[in-house]
């Protein structure tokens, strides 16, 4: 069993503010409406690591005073895929940082009894041969799910492939290192273990239903 220590690009992101902001989500009596803002929140410290080697090129401006080179992101613009639907937490809070980012979103849900992912929603934007993509899911459990998006997305050969959650467990990490070892994941936590049921020992319970008050 690979050890995680041997993951290169498993990033969990240490920040206090990152694992505070966690702590507060994961309490059973957080409301719709807090964690949803806690959520937003997280979503746009997160983005500040997972876009930090973005390429950027020297352009000439000027300032009031004088002209000067300065940098500016390069490239066409980042596309963050949502897995819907808890992905869809995550978008707010990550466009405030990146608000020209475009948008995918891939269906899935997770068959009950095998827990495997099942398609019903595919819309990507144009050029995805000339984008950097990251792909959000605020919980990487089974891994099944990731996978399934990931394949999806690969098929339309972008430039690059990141994962973003906000909590995953080793088992998640380990199906989805294996199936894309060349997808960097970026987490603020790696949790003890999954249940029978395919949930996240301790975690924070459905984030779906959380983010959306559904429960
Ligand atoms: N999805 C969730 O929302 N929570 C988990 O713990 C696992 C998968």
């Amino acid at each position: 069993m690979t050890d995680l220590s041997a993951i290169p690009n498993l990033h969990v992101i240490n920040h206090p503010l990152v694992q505070h902001k966690l702590t507060l989500m994961r309490k059973k009596e957080a409301s719709t409406n807090s964690f949803r803002r806690l959520l937003n929140e997280l979503s746009m410290l997160m983005a500040y690591e997972v876009t930090r080697d973005m390429a950027t090129q020297e352009v000439e401006i000027e300032t009031p005073l004088e002209k000067m080179n300065a940098q500016m992101i390069d490239g066409k613009k980042l596309v963050l895929v949502s897995i819907l639907r808890a992905g869809n937490g995550i978008l707010d809070g990550m466009l405030t940082v990146v608000p020209g980012a475009r948008v995918g979103h891939i269906g899935l849900y997770r068959d009950p009894k095998t827990l495997q992912a099942v398609e019903y929603y595919f819309k990507m934007p144009q050029d995805m041969q000339e984008r950097d993509v990251v792909v959000v899911d605020p919980m990487l459990a089974t891994g099944n799910s990731a996978v399934a998006a990931i394949d999806r997305v690969k098929a339309l050969k972008p430039k690059s492939i990141k994962f973003m959650c906000l909590l995953t467990c080793p088992e998640g990490v380990r199906t989805l290192h294996k199936a894309h070892p060349d997808v960097a994941i970026y987490t603020a936590a790696v949790d003890r273990q999954l249940n029978d049921h395919g949930y996240i020992l301790p975690g924070l319970g459905d984030a779906g239903d959380r983010i959306f008050g559904t429960q």
